[in-house]
Formats: structure tokens, sequence, C-alpha cells
């Protein structure tokens, strides 16, 4: 049964009731009460931006500081040491699909995207051309226009939302999906690298990772994705659809925390024929002898800089652990029914007030959240959290992001939210909203 199937048997969608009988129905209902839920009235759709706090992070952290640093001192670092990699291990299986050896917990994902890009682009020597689209996250397009100035690249954007870029060829996309085929014109013998989004970061939108690898990779290209608004949500099965390279962060659906470290994928047999450009001692294969010359390391650690952060490591285990225990196959399924619960409201609801939908109905294209564009999102979003007790967030130009962050978050929580928004643009409580002049949106 898929999810609009499925919500039909728990009756009609805006019916409070009806997402009462869902709540009573979900298996990781449980799940909830493992947060820190200061508030109860607020309805926390922000979860795809950043993840609730497990009151098992704060016995994590606090444990750690009392009896390990405090206690060890320097000692710590013999079972500290790899770290990195254990937690790889455990991010790696509960969201991603990987077997252990791939997966590195460590440094932010732009750090992580930098190194796996350039070592993509090494890899294919003499290719000249890297392809990225308009609408990624600006930390992959900004790092991406440094690396082919660095080193002299031809860099195309798939215009998938009419802001262009650098080297801008305009695409067909709906929901700024791209897809094999609007990719595929652009790939020839010359084409080192692509790198696209798991999940698009704005419009919600799911390309088919397994469909464009293979694709790059018949050309002879590499692809990195960008797993950031995807792990925690959907089942990303990185090994068997032939992943080759992945990064994404793990304080959205991860729950891990603000800044908490990022993660890196580098599918096995990849990993002895790809060098990084950050040569850190981490990376160095018999670390601590501190020869003179660098000599990498062969497996997942030669991917590593430089020392871990424990403190946020820690964080990140306490988190996936909590998924691996719901299981990725559970939490993909609720965040496909709490986002089909959310289009059913926005169709009667939102729509009638002059919302657009900017994500895709069908839920094996979208990942925890959709998107619902307005002229006044901007305020809207800001009127909900001053005067609705609803976090959304807004992105520019004219978007609202609603999430279900499958653990923390209620059936409930998304209904009552999605009528305190229609009450609330329906009063126009956004007109009393002047500039805040705060940078974060
Ligand atoms: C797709 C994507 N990539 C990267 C980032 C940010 O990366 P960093 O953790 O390096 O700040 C975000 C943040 O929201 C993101 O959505």
């Amino acid at each position: 049964m898929n999810a609009a199937q499925l919500l039909k048997t728990f009756g009609s969608p805006t019916d409070r009731k009806t997402a009462i009988a869902m709540d009573a129905a979900d298996p990781l209902a449980a799940f909830r009460n493992e947060f820190v839920i200061a508030d109860p009235n607020l309805c926390y759709l922000d979860g795809n931006s950043l993840g609730r706090l497990p009151i098992a992070t704060i016995e994590s952290i606090n444990d750690f500081l009392v009896n390990e640093w405090g206690t060890e001192l320097v000692d710590g670092w013999a079972h500290w040491i790899d770290e990195a990699q254990v937690a790889g291990d455990l991010l790696g299986r509960a969201t991603l699909g990987a077997a252990a050896g791939q997966v590195l917990v460590c440094d932010t994902t732009s750090v992580n995207f930098y190194q796996l890009c350039v070592a993509a682009i090494k890899a294919r020597p003499g290719r000249k051309t890297v392809i990225i689209d308009a609408a990624n996250f600006p930390t992959d397009r900004y790092i991406l226009q440094g690396i082919a100035d660095q080193f002299g690249l031809n860099l195309v954007t798939l215009n998938n939302d009419g802001s262009g870029g650098p080297g801008a060829v305009d695409i067909e996309a709906d929901c700024e999906l791209v897809t094999a085929e609007t990719l595929a014109p652009f790939l020839n013998s010359d084409v080192a690298l692509v790198t696209l989004q798991a999940i698009h970061y704005r419009s919600g939108a799911r390309p088919n990772i397994r469909a464009i690898t293979d694709l790059v990779r018949s050309h002879g290209g590499l692809v990195v994705w960008d797993a950031s608004h995807a792990a925690g949500a959907i089942e990303l099965d990185f090994d068997a659809n032939g992943v080759d390279l992945a990064v994404g962060c793990t304080y959205k659906y991860g729950n891990s925390g603000p800044g908490a470290p990022a993660w890196l994928y580098v599918r096995k047999s990849m990993q002895a024929e790809l060098r990084v450009p950050i040569q850190g001692w981490f990376a160095q294969d018999d670390q601590f002898v501190m020869g003179a010359t660098f000599e990498p390391n062969r497996e997942i650690r030669g991917f590593q800089i430089a020392s871990p952060s424990i403190i946020g490591i820690r964080s990140v285990q306490a988190s996936y652990s909590m998924i691996e225990q719901a299981g990725i196959g559970r939490i993909a399924a609720k965040a496909a029914l709490g986002t089909e619960l959310m289009v059913e409201l926005f169709d009667a609801w939102l729509a009638p007030l002059g919302f657009t939908l900017l994500t895709p109905r069908d839920a094996m294209l979208r990942g925890g959240h959709i998107t619902i564009g307005h002229p006044e999102a901007k305020r809207i979003a800001a009127a909900l959290r001053k005067f609705a007790a609803v976090v959304p967030d807004y992105r520019v130009p004219d978007s609202i992001r609603l999430a279900i962050a499958p653990l923390p978050t209620s059936f409930i929580e998304v209904w009552d939210g999605f009528e305190r928004i229609r009450d609330s643009v329906a009063r126009e409580d956004y007109l009393k909203i002047e500039d805040n002049g705060s940078r974060v949106t």
C-alpha cells in the first residue's frame, strides 16, 4: 500500500480524529518521549533544519565529560582515536545502507564536500568539466565554483530553478528535480564530476540516485551526492544503489545538534584509488610514527583529516543509536505518510489561501518535508512563530518548508500546525510583521 492509500484508511485528513488515529497506530510514536519537548504546545515543523534534542544525548555527553575526559585525561585517546570510524559504521548502518568501513563522522558537510569533489576530479585526469544544479545548496555551489577556479575547470550549472549561475544551461525541471533524462545531454567524456542533492533542500524533490549514478558512470564520471536533507528521512541504500561518494550533515533528521560533525561515504572499492586534497595526519597510514612524508592509509581513515570532536561524535552516537533502533524502513514510511497528510491538508486548507505546492505529490519523489510557496512567505513564517506557536522555515525567495521528523514529530503536531497556519494566514497575522533584522532565516 502506498502512502496515499494508507492515509485513506485512517479517515478524512481534515478531521483531527484522523491524526489521533494515525498516532495511535504509529509504531514509532513512543520515540517522541525520548526527546526534550520544552513546550508541548509548540508545533515544531523544522526538524529538516535542526532536529530536537534527544534525552540520551544529555546523558551521554555528561557521562563523557565526567567519566572519560575528566578522569582519563589524555589516556582517553587510546580508545577515542578511531571513533570517527566507529560512529561512521553506526550512521552508515542506521541510515545509509552502508556496510562497515565506508563512512566517517567528521568535520562539516562543506569540508567533506570539498575533499570528495577534489578527490573525484583528480581521479579523472584530463577531464575538465564539472556539473552542479542551480537549486543546489549554496555551500556546494560556492565550493564547486572555488574548485573550478582552482583547477581551471569548466563549470556547468543546470538551471533548474531560474536562478542561473556560472555556466548556466536551462533545463526543464518539475519542482527543481534533476532526472537522468535532463542530465544526459550534458554528459560526455570530458565530465569528471556531477554533484547533486539526494533531496533538494528547498523543494524537497528526490532524484533517482541509482539511475543518475549509473548514467554518469557510463560516461566515465563520478557523482558526489549531498544527502543532508535525505539521511534519516528516506532509505538511501547506498551500497545497493551503487553510490560511490556522498556527504551529509547530522543535525537535521539525525538530531545530533547544531554544528555536530558531518559524515562522508566512500565506496570500499574506491578507497585505495582516491586521494583527498587535505592530507592531515589522521590519514597517514602509520600515524604515530610521525614520518617525514605523507603515506596515505588506503582505507576509510585515508579520508580523515584530523582529531575528531569526541563530544560531537558522542552526540551523533546517541541519536543514531535511536535511529538504528527505530529502523530506517519505519522512519521512511512515517515520513511518506506524514508528508502525504501535509499534501492533503495543503489542498484542503492552504491552496485556497493562495499557496502553491512546490514539492512532488508522489511520496516516492520526496523526503521528510514539503515546501509551499506564497508571495508573503517571509512574513508568514515569522508570524507563525510569533502568533501561532508553529516553527516552519523560510527560504528565499518565497518558500516555506514544513517537515515531519519521524522520531520526535507526531501526526497531531503536523495536523495542529497546519490548522494554525490556515488560521494565521486567514487572520492576516503576517501584516503585523516588520523585518526583525535577523541575518538567519
Ligand atoms: C544540502 C546541504 N548541504 C550542506 C549544508 C550545510 O553544510 P555545513 O554543515 O557544512 O554547514 C546544508 C545545510 O543546511 C545543506 O542543506
